[in-house]
């Protein structure tokens, strides 16, 4: 993110200052982690976390701590994303649990395509 005039500058600060808002919750509470994710998150991993943005990831029913091990890559540097890295930079450690707690829960369902590949 070299150009200071790049959209998704401006939209990740913008939710980089959601983020900072507090939250007053407890570690891994589902409810405070949906109503942080309305704010932070939803505009490009969804509503219900099936992305809108098609290089955004779905984070729906995904575990918890497979999203709270990328949260906390993404804050240290070891996982870097020009738009992801700084809005993990301002999650505290009860954030991203919320967070995880809330994608977690949400129930996701999978079927076969519908004209499935043969099979292996
Ligand atoms: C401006 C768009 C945008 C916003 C807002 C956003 N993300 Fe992302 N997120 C992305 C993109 C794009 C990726 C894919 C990153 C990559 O390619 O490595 C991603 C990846 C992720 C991943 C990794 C998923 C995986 O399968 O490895 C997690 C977890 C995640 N985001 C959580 C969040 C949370 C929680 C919030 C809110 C605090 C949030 N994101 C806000 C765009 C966004």
């Amino acid at each position: 993110m070299q150009d200071k005039h790049d959209p998704w500058r401006r939209v990740a600060l913008a939710l980089a200052f959601f983020t900072l808002l507090p939250s007053g919750a407890e570690a891994g509470d589902v409810t405070a982690g949906r109503i942080k994710a309305v704010a932070a998150c939803n505009v490009c991993h969804g509503r219900l976390g099936i992305a809108v943005m098609p290089t955004a990831a779905n984070l729906a029913g995904q575990s918890a701590d497979y999203l709270t091990a990328q949260l906390r890559n993404f804050r240290n540097g070891k996982r870097q994303h020009e738009v992801m890295s700084v809005i993990a930079a301002q999650l505290k450690d009860g954030e991203i649990d919320d967070l995880a707690a809330w994608f977690s829960s949400i129930q996701v369902e999978v079927k076969e395509p519908a004209k499935p590949a043969a099979n292996p």
